[in-house]
This record gives structure tokens, C-alpha cells and sequence, in this order.
């Protein structure tokens, strides 16, 4: 059977990095495989670095609010907040006491991040965090982006040594990613787009804050001057025509920039174009939600409920193979 999970920090504005390279991944799982499908929104993520408690519960509602916006559908598939479900903290705490310490501290988003702030062991268990997620709800398949990758190795490692040590109980979880949008670049065209780094376009952002920030995106360095043939491969704006714009467009750029036809600036405004194509329904639809927060709310709660169920005859499973003494009495009946 196949149960896909996935999960998105609420720390900054949702990006088309996460759209592409995820989201539109989650809808299109969620319409094939309905109730199999679990989203959530992982609060306990994103204090694991410092951030503003007061901001916190908008910014979960907000995140689920993008999610719903794009398509998302709650009546089909599952959508909740990470610490709605105790159960994620429980199994944390039983996988990390099963995990190398070495194996935490050569992840590589672990080393980045502990360079950018002081380091709270939070940052350094948020791996197993991820893997409890995971684990809780036996997903067999991880819609992400590439950066994820590592993480999920190490979930597999940890459900291996697991289902080693006390019998076959967790199934190993694949990563699913977008072809096109495996890594999509940021603005600064050094980067990835990445929240820590400033260098986003958030999906609910403005036609005209978009193009202030398209304004300043660097092309192909070698494009000095209009009339210079530009390289399309080396440029972050047609990356982004790849994942916004119609085929005929995305051609037709490629071919008038290798001859100087079309200068930086049009093709910029071709890009948003597209961008707008594609953005304005979900920006719309985002628009009428907050006018109803209370479907937000309440898709929370029912995914909350639909999770929840599903979680806990894998914690109680995991109790009893660890041989704690409540589960152990509940399983032979003992008073
Ligand atoms: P987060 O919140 O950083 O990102 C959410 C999703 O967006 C993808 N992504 C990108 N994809 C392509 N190009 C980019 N520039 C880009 N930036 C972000 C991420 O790969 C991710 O899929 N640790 C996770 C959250 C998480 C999780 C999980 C994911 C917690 N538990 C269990 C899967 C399963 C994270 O920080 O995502």
C-alpha cells in the first residue's frame, strides 16, 4: 500500500521553491490517493531555530491557509498541525535515543543552520523529528525537494536499525520529486531559494513586488549588452520560465535570447506574465479563505482527528516492541 507524507515549516512566506518542488506534488498525490495522503504543517520544525512565539500560530495558520489555496482539498486528504499530534513528540523521543549522535551531526542542513545560529539541540535532533514523522504514519512515499534527501536517508537508516533491533515494524519511506523543480534557484542566482537566505518569491506576493524583484535577478553574466547572445542554460530567468511558462514561450525565449533577439528586460516581463497566469487563482482563492478563517480552522481539526487515529496503533506498536510497562500490560490484559 502506499501512503505518502510530507511537511513544510511555518518560518517565513511560502515560496514557489516549496510550490513547485513540493506542494503541487502534495495536490496532485492527494487527488490519487485521497485519505493516504497526509500534509502537515511541523510547528515543532521551526522552533528548533530562533523564532517569535507571538508570530507562530499565524504563521501555521497562514501556511495551511497557502496549502488550501493551492489546491489542497481536506474533504480527500489529510491536513494538520504537527503539534496538534502529540504522538510525533513520543516516537521523537524513542528514535532519538536509538540514534548515533555522529549520524545527527554530519547532516549537512544541520552544519549550515548551526553556522547561522547558536546551536540548540533542537536543530540537532530535527532529523528525528522528521523521522517520527514519517514513521508514525508507516509512509512508504516523501514528496520534497532535494534538499530533503539526506534527511531521508537518515529516516531510513533509523527505521532499519528499529525494525533490526525489535522486528519488522516501519517501512523504508522514498523520496518523490518534481523533475523540474528539484532545486529551484533563488532570485540572487547564488542559491537556492531558501527562506534563510531572502532570496524567495513567495506565492503571495504582488505582480509588482515580483517584478521589482525579477528587476534585480541576474542573467547570464556573459549578456552584457542587448545585442549580445545570451545562454539560456546559464541563466535563473528561464529556469523560472521552465516551471511558469506555456512550452511555445519557454522555446521561443531560449531561441531569441541565443540570438539577441528578445533583451533581459522583455523576457523578464514574458516571465511575469506567466507568473501572474499561474499565481493569481491561488492568490484569489487565499484571499477568499482569510475571509473564512473558520475552514481553515476547522479542515485543522479534522485532519487532526484523521491523524491522530492513524498514529496511534503505531505508537502503541512501538511501545510494545521497546517493552515499556503500559503497553506491556495492555497487551496481556494484566490489571
Ligand atoms: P521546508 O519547510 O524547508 O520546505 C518545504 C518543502 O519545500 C521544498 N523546497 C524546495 N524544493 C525545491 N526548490 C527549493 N528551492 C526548495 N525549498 C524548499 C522542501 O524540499 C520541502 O519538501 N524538513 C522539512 C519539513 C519536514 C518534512 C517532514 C518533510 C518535516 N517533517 C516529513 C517531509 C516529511 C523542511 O524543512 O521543509
Amino acid at each position: 500500500m502506499t501512503r505518502a507524507f510530507s511537511g513544510i515549516q511555518p518560518t517565513g512566506d511560502i515560496h514557489i521553491g516549496n510550490y513547485f518542488g513540493a506542494i503541487q506534488n502534495w495536490v496532485e498525490l492527494g487527488r490519487r490517493l485521497g485519505k493516504q495522503a497526509l500534509f502537515c504543517i511541523v510547528d515543532y520544525h521551526a522552533i528548533t531555530i530562533p523564532y517569535r512565539a507571538e508570530e507562530l500560530a499565524d504563521r501555521t495558520f497562514e501556511a495551511a491557509l497557502v496549502n488550501l489555496a493551492a489546491g489542497l482539498d481536506p474533504a480527500q486528504t489529510t491536513l494538520f498541525v504537527q503539534s496538534s499530534v502529540p504522538a510525533h513528540t513520543e516516537l521523537t523521543w524513542i528514535l532519538l535515543t536509538q540514534t548515533p549522535l555522529g549520524d545527527l551531526e554530519r547532516m549537512t542542513q544541520f552544519k549550515d543552520k548551526s553556522g547561522q545560529h547558536s546551536v540548540l539541540t533542537g536543530l540537532l535532533a530535527y532529523p528525528a523529528l522528521m523521522a517520527a514523522d514519517i514513521l508514525l504514519y508507516r509512509a512508504d512515499t516523501i514528496p520534497v525537494g532535494e534538499d530533503q534527501d539526506q534527511h531521508l536517508e537518515l529516516t531510513r537508516e533509523v527505521a532499519r536499525r528499529f525494525n533490526f533491533l525489535y522486528g519488522e515494524t516501519f517501512p523504508e519511506p522514498r523520496a518523490l520529486h518534481t523533475e523540474k523543480a528539484l532545486r529551484v534557484p533563488g532570485t540572487d542566482g547564488q542559491s537556492k531559494m531558501s527562506k534563510s537566505k531572502g532570496n524567495t518569491i513567495g506565492v503571495l506576493e504582488s505582480p509588482g513586488q515580483i517584478a521589482q524583484k525579477l528587476r534585480l535577478t541576474p542573467t547570464d553574466p556573459a549578456r552584457v549588452r542587448r545585442s549580445d547572445p545570451g545562454d539560456p542554460g546559464r541563466c535563473t530567468i528561464y529556469t523560472y520560465h521552465q516551471l511558469f511558462s506555456t512550452d511555445a514561450t519557454v522555446q521561443m525565449v531560449n531561441w531569441e535570447c541565443r540570438r539577441a533577439g528578445i533583451g533581459c528586460s522583455d523576457c523578464k516581463a514574458l516571465l511575469l506574465r506567466g507568473i501572474e497566469r499561474e499565481l493569481t487563482p491561488l492568490q484569489q482563492r487565499a484571499a477568499e479563505l482569510r475571509r473564512q478563517p473558520d475552514q481553515v480552522h476547522q479542515a485543522l481539526e479534522q485532519g487532526r482527528r484523521e491523524a491522530a487515529a492513524l498514529a496511534e496503533p503505531t505508537l502503541e506498536e512501538v511501545r510494545s516492541r521497546i517493552g515499556l510497562y503500559g503497553a506491556k500490560r495492555t497487551s496481556s490484559g494484566l490489571q
